[in-house]
């Protein structure tokens, strides 16, 4: 009897948060999987039977050795958006399914209609998409609750003083482990074709609140000192993007006095329930207490 050869997933990101986690849960359901990246260097930490391939998405024409032979591609976008029509041209030159990270930009609460360049780009990606005809579910994480070791590890490892703005602000954090869950779920089982999918975590937690989360579970007493919007503006200056704190600030902002949008969609698609915010700690409380190492 001969077995039919199942085509790999194209993985992009798969080097981030999102991308890694999905490589090896595609590969752990059996697929081959293909993980894209664009360094030079070899990938750290991806599962021994992934194949890396180099392309970059800011030189469309360096994908089509990665698209050769593939089913279909797991997109996220972090590089600039001018090439994102030729890249979404040639995936459809080469698969028929793609299964793209996006965010919730049509959820019809204040923290998600602010201005927001990346939304813009999202939307942008799935209009490209839609009009490639490409067979596509769009998966779209809320707050991802690893932003938390972006935000505040360095402060809570160094002196436990997280100082930031809005920290009345209610997010619904979502464990990046069950975004990735649920977009290589959509890659491995059927009928999710044209699945739109807003994933949030379980429970309405304010900024400060996550703050005291971390501290209870690393077992230290941190304090919230609040920063206005100007303050965080000029503390960031240099550091982190303008227009990603000017995004950050107006979604707080808005959203304050209101309970952070939950949706149930990890629970249905996944059968089990999202993983809380004290879960996701619990499992990086390290990254809380110890000094990072150099790797990745
Ligand atoms: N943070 C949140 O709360 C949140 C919420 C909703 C949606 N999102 C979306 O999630 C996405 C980010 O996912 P993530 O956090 O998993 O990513 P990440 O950890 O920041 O990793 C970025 C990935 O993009 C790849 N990459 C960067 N430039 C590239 C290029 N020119 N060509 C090919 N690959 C490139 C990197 O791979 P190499 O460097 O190895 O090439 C890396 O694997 C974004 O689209 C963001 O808008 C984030």
């Amino acid at each position: 009897m001969t077995r039919t050869r199942v085509p790999p997933v194209l993985v992009t990101g798969a080097t981030g948060r999102v991308g890694r986690a999905v490589a090896g849960l595609l590969t752990d359901a059996g697929l081959p999987v293909r993980a894209l990246t664009h360094r030079s260097e070899p990938a750290a930490d991806l599962p021994a039977n992934v194949e890396v391939v180099t392309g970059d998405l800011t030189v469309p024409e360096s994908l089509d050795a990665a698209l050769r032979g593939v089913g279909a591609v797991f997109l996220l976008w972090t590089a600039p958006p001018a090439t994102a029509p030729a890249v979404v041209e040639r995936l459809a030159a080469h698969v028929r399914r793609v299964v793209f990270l996006s965010s919730p930009h049509q959820t019809p609460h204040p923290f998600f209609r602010q201005p927001n360049p990346l939304a813009v780009l999202h939307a942008d990606i799935e209009r490209l998409i839609a009009a490639a005809g490409l067979e596509s579910t769009i998966i779209r994480p809320g707050m991802l609750a690893s932003n938390a070791l972006f935000w505040w590890a360095a402060a809570i490892r160094g002196d436990g003083v997280v100082r930031w703005p809005h920290g009345a602000a209610e997010t619904a954090p979502v464990d990046d482990r069950d975004v990735a869950a649920v977009a290589a779920r959509t890659l491995y089982q059927h009928g999710h074709a044209g699945g739109d999918y807003v994933l949030t975590g379980p429970e309405s937690l304010s900024q400060a609140a996550q703050v005291s989360i971390i501290g209870d579970v690393v077992g230290r007493r941190i304090r919230f000192e609040e920063l206005s919007p100007e303050e965080f503006r000029s503390e960031t200056e240099g550091s982190w993007p303008r227009p990603a704190v000017d995004m950050l600030l107006a979604a707080w902002g808005a959203t304050i006095g209101r309970p952070a949008y939950i949706s149930s969609t990890v629970s249905a698609i996944l059968g089990s329930a999202p993983r809380t915010f004290r879960q996701w700690v619990a499992d990086h409380a390290a990254a809380f207490t110890e000094a990072p190492t150099q790797s990745g």
